[in-house]
């Protein structure tokens, strides 16, 4: 069964479709006037504005539920993007993190390819592991997939996914794709710690609500980690390569079965550069001099995060593969990703 995406009657099925990356593709798939969507998430708090589009049918239902499940299962595209996925609650909640990365998508993955339907999967960056300051280009295909110690609980979530990766790649009859995010920005990336959210959010919301509070950046372990910045608008764009591609049978090969990293080696920055970045744009922002904002503070990995802390110290996307199969190549530079997430934060949390 192939969906046909310009047929009227098309429905996208979108769990974890009021998180960060949902709330955009929902906005996006919504512009393309034939389109529909079955949306289910725990939380609706970002997609508010759109709760009574009569082109959306929303289900509040938690991916461990049977039935939701089979309910994803009967539309011919179902994006996953529902996880656990804040680096804190990788340490402190390793069982609820593998569960939520490993048995709620094993499960929809069975009842995919028990029903036809096309299973776009969201796993990560960090399946590339823990990988060192000197590590080069990661090759979806090739690069070996290197863990550190079960004592370190911080990969919890990216051995979940990677089971998940291969448990959806060895699934017979399943038709599938796995997209693994570099470090996406953009508007409604996490929230603000005590506002719309407890513990610490991904270092973006990190450094943006410390800007806002007037607080020092906090450099783990002195920030000297590589991560390469990547426009939410960007992956959307890769979604929508994707699903055209998906709608012929000319290009199945190039869609179906396959691994996509999606992020933009352009935007390479270590944490602390990415934190001097950050504070200059702040500045801009806020019409004040730099020098009157903290200066960034080092702290300890283990003492920030919690025991069990650890890191990869380099991300470099191989970006050849998504060029060459589907024409996608991420091009927003860091600094407008910049700007536009710190300019919505700022926007979004100073009410
Ligand atoms: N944003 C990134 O840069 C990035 C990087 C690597 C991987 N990813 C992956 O992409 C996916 C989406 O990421 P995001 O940034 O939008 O995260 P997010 O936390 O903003 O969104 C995830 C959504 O899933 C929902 N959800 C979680 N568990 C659920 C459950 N059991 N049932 C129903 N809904 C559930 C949450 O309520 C949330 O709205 C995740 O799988 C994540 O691991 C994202």
């Amino acid at each position: 069964m192939n969906p046909r995406f310009d047929d009227r009657s098309f429905t996208v099925a979108i769990v974890g479709c009021g998180g960060f990356i949902g709330s955009h593709l929902l906005d996006a798939v919504l512009c393309r006037t034939k389109w529909r969507v079955f949306g289910v998430d725990l939380d609706f708090y970002r997609i508010q504005h759109r709760l009574n589009d009569e082109r959306c049918e929303f289900v509040c239902a938690d991916l461990a539920d049977p039935e939701t499940v089979a309910r994803l299962a009967r539309f011919p595209v179902v994006v996953n993007l529902a996880a656990i996925c804040t680096p804190s609650r990788y340490m402190g909640e390793a069982p609820a993190v593998i569960r939520s990365n490993y048995d709620h998508p094993a499960a929809l993955a069975d009842a995919c390819a028990k029903s036809g339907s096309w299973l776009i999967h969201f796993s990560t960056s960090e399946v590339y592991g823990r990988t060192g300051a000197d590590s080069g280009v990661l090759d979806e295909d090739s690069t070996p997939l290197v863990f550190g110690p079960v004592t370190a609980s911080r990969w919890s979530y990216a051995t979940a996914k990677l089971l998940t990766e291969r448990y959806i790649a060895g699934l017979s009859g399943l038709k599938w794709t796995v997209v693994r995010p570099f470090n996406f920005v953009g508007p409604y990336m996490d929230y603000m710690p005590g506002v719309d959210g407890e513990g610490i959010p991904r270092v973006l919301a990190n450094f943006s609500t410390a800007l806002l509070r007037g607080e020092p950046l906090k450099l783990v372990n002195g920030g000297k980690a590589k991560r390469c910045f990547t426009s939410v608008h960007d992956a959307i764009d890769f979604l929508f390569a994707l699903f055209d591609a998906g709608s012929g049978t000319a290009q199945n090969a190039g869609v179906f079965s396959q691994v996509f990293n999606v992020g933009n080696a352009d935007n390479e920055l270590s944490i602390a550069e990415l934190a001097q970045k950050m504070r200059q744009i702040y500045a801009e922002i806020r019409g004040v001099d730099i020098a009157t904002l903290p200066e960034p503070q080092v702290v300890a990995g283990e003492e920030y995060y919690g025991t069990g802390y650890d890191d990869s110290m380099r991300r470099l996307p191989g970006v050849e593969k998504a060029e060459r199969l589907l024409g996608f190549r991420a091009s927003t530079p860091i600094d407008v990703c910049l700007r536009e997430s710190l300019t919505w934060f700022v926007k979004h949390y100073s009410v």
